[in-house]
């Protein structure tokens, strides 16, 4: 067993927010049949979102550009997902949810308590998501509100996922510990953009979005690093990992767990399969427990 912010998980895996988690049937699956330690439900807020017009996700050679534009059906349509999440699935379940202001964020983690989630996840870090999101998430003094209102409301741990789009995350990841969150997420998707050459449109059709997956991967690794080295509270590594080499990265940057999103859509048992990597690697290196490993690349000096 594995400990975080006071949550049991059997393995240090979790699935990412916005990846397989509109139901709790798909949560359910992820932490059954793929193995996953946690999973994290897709962002909920105050209102049903249709979210951004189609195309809403491409495939590139280098990950996936997206601008779901937070679809979800507001937190009184999901109350039942997350009761069958939690019902059915033997992992904690962590609701992500987003909003436009302290208040909304306080609104959705009120409204969401019934579902009993073990862990709220803010996700105040969404590329384009005019007011919510990166709006959010770039203002230190909104991030230390938010995260205060939400630990205010609530006695289960709060996660608070950061953008990678600031030009000092660690700037923001002191002010979410000011505001009292249990642990930070690090990364959310990077902006980014694709352009079709024929028609010569971007492809997406919010034009541009976040991209995930392979290609954001050392920004992740750098962001945790900085992280890990500026705050106290535990940090979770966000960002193209798709192996158990990559968690195993992941954690000696600083993570003391890894959530996986792009790589999910590859295949199902991508959590087992890091979970057991990792413990091979452990035995391999003669390492006692999983925690020598995190941070260990900042002994490295
Ligand atoms: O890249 C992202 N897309 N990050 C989020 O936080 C939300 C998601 C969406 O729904 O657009």
């Amino acid at each position: 067993m594995y400990t975080l912010t006071g949550l049991k998980l059997k393995n240090p895996t979790i699935l990412a927010a916005g990846v397989l988690g509109t139901t709790g049937a798909s949560l359910c699956r992820v932490a059954c049949e793929g193995g996953a330690g946690a999973v994290v439900t897709k962002s909920i807020g105050s209102t049903p979102k249709t979210g951004h017009p189609n195309p809403s996700m491409v495939k590139l050679d280098c990950g996936f550009l997206n601008a779901m534009g937070l679809p979800n059906p507001s937190y009184p349509g999901f109350l039942q997902e997350l009761e069958t999440a939690k019902k059915d699935s033997d992992v904690p379940v962590i609701a992500s949810i987003f909003g436009g202001s302290p208040d909304e964020f306080k609104e959705v983690a009120e409204g969401l308590l019934p579902g009993k989630p073990d862990a709220f996840e803010l996700n105040v870090s969404c590329p384009h998501a005019e007011g919510y999101g990166a709006a959010i998430g770039s203002n230190p003094c909104l991030v230390e509100a938010v995260t205060a209102a939400v630990k205010d409301v609530v006695n289960v741990p709060v996660w608070v996922k950061l953008t990678p789009n600031v030009s000092d995350i660690t700037c923001i990841g002191n002010a979410a510990e000011s505001g009292g969150a249990d642990a930070v997420v690090a990364i959310n998707t990077v902006k980014g953009m694709a352009i079709d050459i024929e028609s010569g449109y971007p492809v997406l059709g919010n034009r541009s979005g976040g991209l995930s997956g392979k290609a954001i991967k050392p920004v992740a690794v750098k962001c945790v690093y900085d992280l890990y080295t500026a705050l106290e509270i535990p940090v979770i590594g966000v960002g193209g990992v798709s192996s158990w080499q990559d968690a195993v990265e992941m954690m000696m940057a600083g993570a003391t767990a890894v959530q996986v999103g792009s790589a999910v859509y590859d295949r199902l048992d991508i959590f087992s399969e890091i979970s057991i990597g990792i413990e091979a690697f452990l035995k391999r290196r003669g390492y006692s427990d999983i925690k020598e490993l995190i941070g260990l690349a900042h002994e490295m000096v």
